[in-house]
């Protein structure tokens, strides 16, 4: 049969490798030999013994071997789609950012979406936070904005995030739970860590319970900056807002639907894509200058805080549109690796000591799961402008440069010498000024823990105050250790009295205990 072009990859000199793609006629082993009986391996008589010279079956068996990968280390069950983000306003003046310069502009994006704490195999509505994670294959390079459906976290340094997870998962000696945030060890950790507080509220709201991937927000949570073209910062916080507005479902639901159809969340953006229905978000920014920053409550270098949007309101600038299901789930959203440290010029990090330890954990933790450093050349890797460096070899180095200069500077000249930097196009750094004494300490506008808690659930409805009530008590109700559900009770004394105490009835606590400290005075009074 003849090659369909898409099945034809070109190296740099315009050569072709051929990619093994399921729809030729011919049945054939790896080396492109064709398989005459599939069904039978090769053995000494009908009845006798398997022969090690069956080169096609131990190719087949030594392949499927090799089948698996390990699982993500946390959001291990997700599902990606393709599309595209459209920019409805051109933002020059904010930022240098390719995609945001020309209205009407359609860049290809890839979003994966999970839940954090479950296993690959696990059902979809469990009690968790969602994964929000968008690959924007801009014309300069690769821009991931790797969020969550909740604006805040559980805590404020990247030091705590295994502990965190630790906790999270499932309990090391028994292997459960596997999904659900309903046990010892999560509330014992969190009980501790009072950062977490806020962050409880939020997991404890219906937001946890979503309806479908279409009906979710999503967050950016850190403080980023946008550089325009005169060096000016501006910080910005990443918004994505549901067209089909934000919709959950209740408890009771959720637990029926994981029984009757683990895939619930899978299925319903599976069909919505197939139908034509195509999934849609806004994509706000909040953003600001150092002078907000500056009198802000709260710091916004704290991943534990919002900033409200009555404060800052938010600003929509396009529309992301997923239009495509994938071709295969493990070539697109098993092998997709999105990364916070990749971000292209006119977009910079800020100092939020959580962002700058994940700049760290995702390549580190992709190198072992996809196992090799060439897991870039993976076409849901790579981007789609062009791309041209010295990076070489390692296991599965398909495309290493052709030409003699593999490093530079060189004098070669520009057909053999590689590509070069460019100054007025590359990637700068904000040049930040900073100083300070070297040690391990937060800043002291991190210490409240209870304010924006507090805010958070006095801007719930009634109903909704009484799900947040109500998931506390199933959730508490599952921990064994008294302790630790008096610790829990403690906290949300600085949060509501009436919650605290509508949740200590509810678990049948014998004595209210004492308010954390530090207990009340610190808290802010907010406004909902
Ligand atoms: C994976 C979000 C904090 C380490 C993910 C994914 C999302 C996400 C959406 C799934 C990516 C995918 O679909 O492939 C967030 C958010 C955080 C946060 C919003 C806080 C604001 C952290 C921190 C660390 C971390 C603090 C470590 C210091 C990881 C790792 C993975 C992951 C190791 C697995 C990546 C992979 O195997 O490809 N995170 N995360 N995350 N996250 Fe985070």
């Amino acid at each position: 049969a003849r090659m369909a072009e898409a099945d034809i990859l070109r190296g740099q000199g315009g050569e072709t490798h051929q990619v093994a793609r399921g729809d030729t006629p011919v049945l054939t082993t790896q080396q492109g030999v064709p398989v005459a009986d599939d069904q039978n391996s090769l053995r000494a008589g009908a009845r006798g013994p398997t022969l090690l010279e069956d080169f096609h079956f131990r190719e087949k068996i030594f392949h499927f071997d090799h089948e698996r990968i390990p699982e993500r280390v946390v959001h291990a069950r997700g599902f990606g789609a393709h599309g595209y983000f459209e920019l409805t306003e051109s933002l020059s003046d904010i930022t240098k950012a390719d995609i945001f310069q020309r209205a009407g502009e359609k860049t290809p994006a890839f979003v994966r979406f999970s839940t954090v704490a479950g296993n690959k195999g696990s059902p979809d509505l469990p009690r968790d936070v969602r994964g929000f994670a968008v690959k924007l294959y801009t014309k300069e390079g690769n821009w991931d904005i790797v969020g969550n459906n909740i604006p805040v976290f559980f805590i404020q340094d990247a030091i705590k995030f295994p502990d965190l997870i630790h906790a999270a998962k499932q309990e090391p000696d028994r292997g459960f739970p596997q999904a659900q945030t309903a046990h010892d060890n999560f509330w014992d950790f969190v009980s501790l860590s009072p950062e977490s507080v806020n962050m409880l509220l939020w997991i404890m709201s219906d937001r946890t319970i979503p309806r479908g991937f279409r009906f979710m927000e999503g967050f950016g949570v850190h403080t980023f900056r946008l550089v325009n073209a005169q060096g000016r910062s501006t910080y910005v916080k990443f918004h994505w807002k549901p067209k089909l507005g934000m919709q959950s479902v209740a408890w009771n639901e959720a637990l029926k639907i994981n029984g009757a159809d683990p895939d619930f969340h899978r299925r319903d953006m599976w069909n919505a894509i197939q139908n034509g229905d195509f999934p849609e978000w806004e994509l706000g920014l909040q953003l600001f200058d150092d002078a907000f920053a500056d009198k802000f409550e709260f710091d916004i270098l704290d991943a534990t805080k919002i900033i409200p949007e009555e404060t800052i309101p938010i600003r929509k600038v396009g529309r992301l549109v997923l239009d495509r299901v994938v071709d295969n789930f493990f070539a697109e959203t098993e092998q997709v690796a999105f990364c916070t440290q990749n971000i292209v010029p006119g977009v910079d990090f800020t100092n939020d000591p959580l962002l700058q330890g994940r700049n760290f954990s995702y390549l580190d933790t992709q190198l072992k799961r996809l196992g090799s450093p060439n897991f870039t050349y993976l076409p849901i890797n790579a981007p789609k402008c062009p791309f041209a460096h010295f990076q070489q070899d390692g296991h599965m180095a398909m495309y290493n440069p052709k030409g003699r200069a593999n490093y530079e500077p060189n004098s070669w000249g520009p057909a053999q010498g590689g590509p070069r930097e460019t100054p007025e196009r590359g990637f700068h750094s904000v040049p930040v000024v900073e100083s300070g004494e070297k040690r391990r300490v937060r800043a002291e506008l991190f210490a409240d823990h209870y304010s924006q808690a507090r805010q958070f659930y006095l801007s719930q409805a009634a109903v909704e105050q009484t799900h947040i009530k109500d998931a506390f008590v199933f959730e508490l109700s599952k921990v064994e250790t008294p302790a630790i559900r008096a610790r829990v009770v403690s906290h949300l004394l600085n949060v509501d009295d009436a919650l605290a105490k509508r949740v200590a009835e509810g678990i049948g606590l014998d004595a209210m205990p004492a308010a954390a400290e530090p207990a009340r005075p610190v808290i802010r009074d907010l406004k909902p």
